[in-house]
């Protein structure tokens, strides 16, 4: 059984070739790999999906939360003005961890509001890769009953 989803939303399947100064040079399997590393490290398997479209994202969501699987979402642009996208983030069961590779508090004015952020668990966002490598690493105690 997979314990954690990792979901990402549009044009984060361009990383590599998508404004490197701002998002780096890893593309999307080197995230996708780094992801698999960092859950193997803590015991969980995980299963990393990417897509462009909105309905896809809000569908896996969707099936996240039938299956009461944690969740580690990366809503990307979806982030700043989908509620599509934050109802169904409120339905999960299990844990949600935020993550986003910019630190979007420092960048332009219109992606310093999360609708998501509101229904997280908690948010990562600024360290690159390492922000899903940290994400991965509280999972664990985040589906502990006592959250401890
Ligand atoms: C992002 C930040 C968003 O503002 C942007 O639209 C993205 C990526 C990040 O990971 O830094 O696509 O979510």
């Amino acid at each position: 059984m997979t314990d954690v989803w990792v979901l990402d939303g549009p044009n984060l399947g361009r990383l590599g070739s998508r404004e490197p100064e701002v998002y780096g040079a890893a593309t999307h399997d080197d995230l996708v790999a780094a992801c698999e590393e960092a859950a193997a490290e803590v015991g969980l398997t995980v299963q990393v999906r990417q897509t462009d479209d909105e309905a896809e994202l809000v569908g896996w969501l969707h099936d996240a939360a039938d299956a009461g699987v944690a969740v580690v979402l990366n809503p990307a642009a979806f982030t700043h003005y989908s509620y599509a996208l934050r109802d169904a983030c409120a339905q999960l069961r299990g844990p949600l961890v935020e993550v986003h590779l910019t630190n979007p508090s420092r960048r332009e004015s219109f992606r310093h509001t999360s609708v998501v952020a509101g229904v997280a668990t908690g948010t990562i966002a600024g360290f690159g890769l390492d922000s899903y490598r940290l994400a991965l690493r509280v999972i664990p105690s985040l589906l502990r009953p006592s959250g401890s």
